[in-house]
C-alpha cells in the first residue's frame, strides 16, 4: 500500500494494517441497488452479520465508505474472549444470575462460532486457541480476583486461579485463568467473510459513504439508492441514532503499542490487569497484551490501554501522544523490554451497563437494526450480533435477544455510572471550553499544530499541517454542535460529547455525525476564509 494512513482512521497505522500488502477494497456504488438486507459498514459487525444472513441465502449488501477494516476493526488487538471486561460480578448484579450466564454463552460461542467458520471458509487468519490470564491491578480491591472467579464458575466458564502467571516477570503473580479462549489476524478475517458473502451472491461497496437511511433502504452521498426489506446499521456508533443511543454509552480512545521480542520468549496467551480504579472507577482502563507472530525471529507483543473519554485527554494531564510513552514504561515492568515499532489508538464504546446493544433501533421503524456499544469485547460482541441479528431478521427466537436489546435501560442499577461519566464528561467539557478557544490566533498556530480560534464569536479549528499550509474548519460537531477538541496524535478532530471525529480536512471518520465539518479551502472560491 501506498499511503496506508489514507485507509484507516487516524494519521497510525497499525500492524494489521501494515501487514497486508493490499486494503480491501471493492467497487464504490455507481448505480441503484437493491437487495433483502442492507448493511452500513464493513467492520467484524457488518460483515458478521453479512455472513450470517448470507448463510441463509438472504441476498445482501454490504456498503461501506473506507475500506473493509478501516475503522476500529483495523486498529482491534483481537482478543477473543469470555473474561468480559466489566467482570462477571458485576454483570450478575446488573442484569441477574440467569441471564449471567446466557451473557457468557453468547461470548462462548461467539469464539466458538468464529473457530468453525475459520474451518468451513478456509480463512487463513492465524486463528489460535490459548489461556488468559487476568491479574490483580494495584488500585482494585484484594478480593476481586476471587470474586470473579466464584461468579465465572457460577455462569458456567472454564476458569481456575493459579498463583503463578506465565510470561510476566513476576511469575509469581496470581491470575485468574480464562481457558480455551481465541487470537486471529481481525482484517485476514474480515478478508474470509468478504470471499464467503461474495460466494453466496452478496455484494460489498466500499469507499460509499451512505447519507441517508430510513425503511426504505439507504442513499449515499453521490445520490444511488439501495432499496431493502432490512436496514442493518452496523457503524460501531450508530449514524442514524441522533440520541437515543448517545445517552446509554460513551466514547473511550484506548492505545496500542507492538514491541519486538525474541521469538518464542514470552508464550502465547492473552494477559489483562483488572484496571486503574484511581483513574476511573466507573470504567476503570486496563491494560491487554497478546503475542503475534511477527517473522522468523521475532515476535511482536501488543499491548493495548491507557484509555481516556474522547477529546479529554488533557482532562487528566496527559495528552494523547504522551500515552504511548506511559504504556512501554508499563509493558517494561510486567514483561520485556524491546523496540518498540507500532503505535496506534483506536475507539470503543462503553455501554453504561457493560453489554452491547443488538437489535431494533429504538424509536425507528421496525425493520432497521443496529450494533453499537462494543466495549473492550467487540470482537465477540459483533460476532453475537451476526447470530442474533439474523435471527431477528427471519423470525427465529433467540434467547439473547431480550439481553442484548438496544431499548433496554438499566438505570437503577447503573444510574451511578452514567451520572458519574455523563456529568464527568461535561464538566471537564464545559471547564475546557473558553479556555481553548479564547487564547489563540491564527497567526499563532504552529506547525503541527491543531487550536480552536474565535473569530466574531464563531470558532474554527485550526491546523498547520508539517508544510505549514493551514487546514480550517467549522468547530461545531456535525452530530450536536459541541465544540471539537483537536488530537494531535492521530491529528483529528474529535468530539467530547459523544465520540465524533473529524480528519484535519473535515472528513467525518466516526459517528454519531454523520456529515463533515465544514472546510475553508483557499483555492475554492466558495469555500475560503474571509477573516
Ligand atoms: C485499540 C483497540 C483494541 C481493541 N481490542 C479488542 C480486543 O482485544 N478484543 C475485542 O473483542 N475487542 C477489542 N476492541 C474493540 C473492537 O475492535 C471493536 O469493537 C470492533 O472492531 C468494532 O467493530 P465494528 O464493526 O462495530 O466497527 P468498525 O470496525 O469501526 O466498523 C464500522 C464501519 O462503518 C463505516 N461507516 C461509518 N459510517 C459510515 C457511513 N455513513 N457510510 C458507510 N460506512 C460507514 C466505517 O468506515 C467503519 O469501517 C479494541 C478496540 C481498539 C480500538
Ligand atoms: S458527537 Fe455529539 S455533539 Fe459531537
Amino acid at each position: 500500500m501506498n499511503d496506508k494512513s489514507a485507509v484507516t482512521a487516524g494519521s497510525h497505522v497499525s500492524y494489521w494494517t501494515d501487514s497486508l500488502e493490499q486494503p480491501i477494497s471493492f467497487s464504490p456504488l455507481t448505480q441503484n441497488d437493491g437487495a433483502q438486507v442492507v448493511i452500513v459498514g464493513g467492520g467484524i459487525a457488518g460483515l458478521s452479520v453479512a455472513y450470517c444472513l448470507s448463510q441463509l441465502n438472504i441476498k445482501v449488501v454490504v456498503v461501506e465508505d473506507g475500506y473493509i477494516g478501516s475503522g476500529e476493526t483495523g486498529r482491534t488487538t483481537a482478543h477473543l474472549v469470555n473474561a468480559l471486561d466489566d467482570r462477571y460480578y458485576n454483570i450478575e448484579k446488573i442484569f441477574g444470575k440467569n441471564e449471567a450466564k446466557l451473557i457468557a454463552e453468547s461470548h462462548t460461542k461467539a469464539i466458538d462460532f468464529i473457530e468453525q467458520t475459520v474451518k468451513k471458509e478456509n480463512i487463513d487468519c492465524e486463528f489460535t486457541r490459548l489461556n488468559g490470564y487476568l491479574f490483580l491491578h494495584p488500585t482494585d480491591e484484594d478480593n476481586s480476583l476471587q470474586k470473579e472467579l466464584e461468579a465465572c464458575l457460577r455462569v458456567g466458564l472454564d476458569v481456575e486461579m493459579q498463583e503463578h502467571t506465565p510470561g510476566l516477570l513476576n511469575k509469581n503473580t496470581q491470575a485468574l485463568v480464562f481457558k480455551n479462549q481465541g487470537q486471529f489476524h481481525p482484517l485476514k478475517y474480515l478478508k474470509g467473510l468478504c470471499d464467503a458473502i461474495i460466494r453466496k451472491g452478496g455484494k460489498i461497496f466500499t469507499e460509499t459513504h451512505v447519507e441517508k437511511i430510513n425503511n426504505t433502504g439507504i442513499i449515499t452521498d453521490k445520490g444511488f439508492k439501495i432499496s431493502a426489506e432490512y436496514i442493518v446499521v452496523a457503524t460501531n456508533s450508530p449514524v442514524n441514532n441522533k440520541y437515543a443511543m448517545h445517552l446509554k454509552q460513551f466514547a473511550y480512545r484506548t492505545y496500542a503499542i507492538g514491541m519486538l521480542v525474541k521469538k518464542n520468549t514470552i508464550p502465547q496467551a492473552l494477559w489483562w490487569d483488572t484496571g486503574d480504579f484511581n483513574a476511573n472507577e466507573n470504567i476503570p482502563p486496563y491494560h491487554y497484551i497478546r503475542t503475534q507472530p511477527y517473522n522468523e525471529l521475532m515476535d511482536l507483543l501488543i499491548c493495548g490501554g491507557e484509555d481516556h473519554a474522547t477529546g479529554l485527554a488533557n482532562a487528566d494531564i496527559i495528552p494523547e501522544e504522551n500515552r504511548y510513552g506511559l504504556l512501554e514504561d508499563w509493558f517494561n515492568k510486567h514483561f520485556a523490554k524491546g523496540e518498540v515499532v507500532f503505535r496506534w489508538s483506536g475507539q470503543v464504546m462503553e455501554p453504561m451497563d457493560s453489554l452491547a446493544f443488538i437489535g431494533h433501533n429504538p424509536w425507528d421503524s421496525d425493520n432497521i437494526y443496529i450494533v453499537t456499544g462494543d466495549s473492550g469485547n467487540g470482537m465477540t460482541h459483533s460476532t453475537i450480533a451476526g447470530m442474533l441479528i439474523a435471527d431477528l431478521i427471519t423470525g427465529k427466537e433467540n434467547p439473547w435477544e431480550k439481553i442484548y436489546n438496544p431499548s433496554r435501560l438499566k438505570i437503577i442499577k447503573v444510574g451511578n455510572v452514567f451520572f458519574k461519566e455523563f456529568a464527568g464528561g461535561f464538566s471537564a467539557y464545559i471547564k475546557d471550553k473558553p479556555k481553548h478557544a479564547d487564547e489563540v490566533k491564527l497567526s499563532e498556530i504552529k506547525i503541527n499544530e491543531g487550536k480552536i480560534i474565535e473569530l466574531e464569536g464563531k470558532k474554527y479549528g485550526a491546523y498547520a499541517d508539517e508544510k505549514n499550509k493551514l487546514h480550517l474548519v467549522a468547530a461545531e460537531c456535525t452530530h450536536l454542535g459541541c465544540i471539537v477538541k483537536w488530537n494531535n496524535d492521530e491529528k483529528s478532530w474529535d468530539c467530547p460529547c459523544h465520540g465524533s471525529r473529524f480528519m484535519h480536512t473535515g472528513e467525518v471518520i466516526n459517528g454519531p455525525a454523520n456529515k463533515n465539518l465544514f472546510y475553508f479551502d483557499e483555492n475554492n472560491p466558495q469555500r475560503k476564509f474571509n477573516k
